[in-house]
């Protein structure tokens, strides 16, 4: 296993807890030499390679006419053309090993309107919607492709948003209000549907979009 992440020190600490020194790599998503590094390694060093997961992103609140062009272009790089670049690179080797799957980390705001997060939701739904297009290319070369839409997930990026505003306690409070079953998800619940999803149990998820989020899209 490798934990790749442009913050090469958390990327460290995060492998150290769950697969020993030395599995760690820093790559920035939105470069291309980058991310084919990164899946060569991985390929030399495993002889091959079983599952990709596309998990970084970033943020920015506001509306459609508040957002900056920059900030635009920075979600776009990051959030889909980083998804996108890890899969160029990860499904042909995913299909030379034999076959294996591509996990991308998309989010409900895919899927239902949620306010204030306008580049953010459209660099989600591209997420999703070329995780169906490729999901359909590449099923019969044995590469399972879906993605996880999580809800507000209980992160270091939610601690940063609610320790920024006037009152963290009660912006925390509305998080988990708007999510019926009371709560944030907790990151392990992430986990265990990527887990699932990399499983042969999995097998017949193609190019699914896989809803953690306490119920925020079923109201
Ligand atoms: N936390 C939530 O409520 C929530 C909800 C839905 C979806 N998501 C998605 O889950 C994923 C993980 O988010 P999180 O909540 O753990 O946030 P986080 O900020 O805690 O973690 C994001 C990670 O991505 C890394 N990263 C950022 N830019 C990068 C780049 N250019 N190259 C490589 N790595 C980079 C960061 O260093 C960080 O470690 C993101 O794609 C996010 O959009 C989060």
């Amino acid at each position: 296993m490798l934990v790749a992440d442009v913050d090469e020190a958390a990327a460290a600490r995060v492998a150290d807890e769950i697969a020993g020194s030395g599995f760690s790599h820093r790559v920035e998503v939105s470069l291309a030499a980058e991310m084919l590094a990164l899946v060569e390694r991985a390929e030399v060093e495993w002889d091959g390679l079983d599952v990709m997961v596309n998990n970084a992103g970033v943020g920015v609140a506001a509306t459609t006419p508040e957002t900056d062009e920059a900030d635009w272009d920075r979600l776009m790089d990051i959030n889909l053309k980083g998804t996108f670049l890890g899969m160029k690179y990860a499904i042909p080797v995913l299909r030379d090993s034999g076959g294996g799957c591509v996990i991308n980390i998309s989010s409900v705001a895919a899927i239902v309107g949620v306010a204030e997060r306008a580049a953010y939701s459209a660099a989600k739904g591209g997420i999703l919607a070329l995780t169906r297009a490729a999901a359909i290319d590449h099923i019969a070369e044995g590469v399972r492709i879906n993605c996880i839409c999580p809800g507000t997930v209980d992160t270091p990026w939610v601690r940063r948003i609610t320790e920024g505003l006037p009152d963290p306690e009660a912006a925390r409070a509305a998080m988990r209000a708007r999510q019926p079953h009371g709560r944030l998800v907790s990151a392990e619940e992430i986990a265990a549907m990527a887990a699932y999803l990399a499983s042969d149990e999995a097998g017949s998820i193609v190019g699914a979009a896989m809803i953690v989020d306490g119920g925020l899209t079923a109201r």
